[in-house]
């Protein structure tokens, strides 16, 4: 099945491979997708040799859920063996996450120039196109179309127009693990905060991952959150704090192959 994918063309390739391997790897009981690459959840049997197999053939893998005090090992190995490492903390929301959603929602509103559009399978590839524009100006890659426009998975995603219909904002949510995973089957992974220069600020970043989540909630029952945030991100911090998240001390850990991704980074 076809997607849209968007970004350089080394993402765009990363992008496809992870979707043409989530359609192999889908009854996986380790496996994670949701949108970009597929990966691995700590713990499962097999796990890590895995995400080694996996980070060969996409160019990337995560692993996530892992307690903090076992990352530096698992890093040490993984650089050894010629991968750059993307580090992040996984900062976690449920109730709180779900209630701060229905407080900003009812505090805050976009400014009058802006339309806010849930992204579903009709929506027209200018929108789709313009939550690109913003997140990859903001450095934050968007997952793969279908996954955007919710076809593959329980998911949400949103996106800000200004009058002139280009994008200012953007946030996203999709499911994560596979759906009978007595943990992880009902949690989703949330975040694609993204907002143009010019219009930080204005509450939109807070405004949209509340969207997000609450839809989340309303339209496939999902309740448990959580998203990745990399050390020094204040705003990131800021945004995911006001928003019922918080860490609790686990962290995903995103291998890269710099031969495939110059940088050695798939996104922020
Ligand atoms: C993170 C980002 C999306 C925030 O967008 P925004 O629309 O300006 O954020 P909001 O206006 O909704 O701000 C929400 C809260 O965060 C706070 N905040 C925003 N930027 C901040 C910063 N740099 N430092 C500290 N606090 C900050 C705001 O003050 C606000 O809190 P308040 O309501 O208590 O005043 C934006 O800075 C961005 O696009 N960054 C680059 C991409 C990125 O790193 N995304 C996150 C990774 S997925």
């Amino acid at each position: 099945m076809e997607s849209e994918f968007f970004g350089s063309p080394d993402q765009q390739a990363v992008l496809a491979r992870g979707l043409a391997l989530y359609d192999l790897l889908c009854d996986h009981p380790a496996m994670t997708y949701y949108g970009r690459g597929v990966g691995v959840l700590w713990g499962a049997p097999g796990a890590l040799d895995l995400m080694a197999r996996l980070a060969t053939v996409q160019g990337v893998s995560n692993c996530s859920f892992i307690p903090d005090a076992n990352v530096p090992a698992l890093r040490a190995d993984l650089e050894a063996d010629g991968y750059s490492i993307t580090h992040y903390a996984a900062w976690e929301g449920s109730a709180d996450a779900l209630t701060a959603a229905d407080r900003i929602l009812d505090a805050h509103a976009p400014a009058e120039d802006i339309s806010v559009h849930v992204i579903d399978a009709k929506s027209p590839a200018s929108h789709l196109q313009a939550l690109a524009d913003v997140s990859l100006e903001a450095g934050v890659l968007p997952v793969a179309g279908c996954i955007l426009r919710g076809q593959r998975r329980p998911a949400v995603s949103v996106v800000a127009l200004d009058g002139k219909g280009q994008g200012v904002s953007c946030a996203a949510a999709a499911t994560y693990a596979h759906p009978d995973h007595p943990e992880y089957g009902k949690v989703a992974w949330w975040g694609m905060l993204a907002t143009r220069p010019d219009r930080k600020g204005e509450r939109l970043a807070l405004i949209l991952g509340a969207i997000a989540l609450r839809e989340m909630r309303r339209r496939h029952g999902i309740k448990r959150f959580f998203t990745g945030v990399t050390a020094g991100n204040a705003a990131s911090e800021a945004v995911c704090r006001r928003s019922g998240f918080a860490p609790r001390g686990r962290s995903i850990i995103s291998p890269v192959d710099p031969r495939v991704l110059r940088g050695g980074k798939l996104t922020k």
